[in-house]
């Protein structure tokens, strides 16, 4: 495996790459890597002949109150696990080489971006976006995976490659969960054991509504309120929302259908966590 670190070499890989004709898959990550992570490199390389993994804590994405300086970053054993699932390239340029003094460009996606984590986050996804645009300028991929827990995030870039006419594939992977089901996230290693006992009611609370509309419950506001509910009588956990969407428009979802999402984001100490599932189906 390759480690690349400045872009214009990274761009040079990819031309080289696609005039021998190999399809190139990224797969963006931000570090401290686990086995969600290496769940979408083992999807890239079924698709492509040649996967490139990015790695890069984008501070762009971070607001000024969040864990920007805290995030946690392990590049050594980032690099061994990378290069052990068959990557051709890690590709871990510098903030300074990603955004030059100077630099002054914001690609915003519109309208999916002012609901759910995008309100408590302002500014969050114009980073994401701006970043992932700057990726797939410079690493050319023909397709990207992108894992489902930031259902959100995965929205919005799909959105945003159909709106540019972006020639690239968007896949979307299922969320890669603990054994007792939580959702893998590189912020589970902030959690304190007492915690991340208490993180299991995101999950848990996932499966209520699920029950609910197993058992025919079609009121999505009905689903919304019990799982509310159930989360506050946990305990020692701070909402930020309970939502029940349509999973490519994101608008409220008043009567469950195929595509209803009941999406969560739940603070748990100071750690602020996602998840989310399909409800019917
Ligand atoms: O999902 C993430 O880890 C990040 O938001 C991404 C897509 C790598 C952009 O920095």
């Amino acid at each position: 495996m390759e480690i690349i670190d400045s872009p214009r070499a990274m761009t040079a890989w990819s031309d080289r790459t696609r005039a021998a004709g190999r399809t190139i898959c990224l797969v963006p990550t931000m570090g401290f890597l686990h086995d969600g992570h290496l769940a979408l490199m083992r999807r890239a390389r079924e698709m492509a002949g040649k996967v490139v993994v990015s790695l890069f804590v984008n501070p762009m994405q971070f607001g000024p109150a969040e864990d920007l300086a805290r995030y946690p970053r392990a590049f050594e054993r980032d690099a061994e696990l990378v290069g052990a699932e068959g990557v051709a390239v890690l590709f871990a340029p510098t903030a300074e080489e990603m955004y030059p003094a100077g630099f002054q460009t914001r690609v915003v996606v519109s309208g999916l971006t002012d609901t759910l984590c995008g309100l408590s986050r302002p500014g969050h996804f114009d980073g994401v976006t701006t970043v992932v645009a700057k990726l797939f300028h410079l690493v050319k991929p023909h397709l990207a995976v992108f894992g489902q827990k930031d259902f959100q995030q995965l929205a919005i870039i799909k959105k945003m490659v159909i709106d540019l006419n972006w020639d690239v594939g968007i896949i979307a992977h299922p969320i890669v969960r603990e054994r007792d089901g939580l959702a893998m996230s590189s912020r589970n290693s902030y959690l304190e054991p007492a915690e991340r006992r208490k993180a299991l009611c995101l999950y848990n609370s996932l499966q209520l509504g699920r029950k609910m509309v197993a058992g025919g419950e079609r009121d999505g506001h009905r689903v919304r309120e019990e799982v509310q509910q159930y989360i506050v009588s946990c305990g020692d956990v701070d909402i930020d929302y309970v939502a029940v969407v349509d999973a490519e428009t994101l608008a409220d979802c008043r009567t469950i259908n195929d595509r209803s999402l009941l999406a969560l984001a739940v603070k748990i100490g100071r750690t602020r966590l996602i998840d989310n599932t399909l409800l019917a189906g």
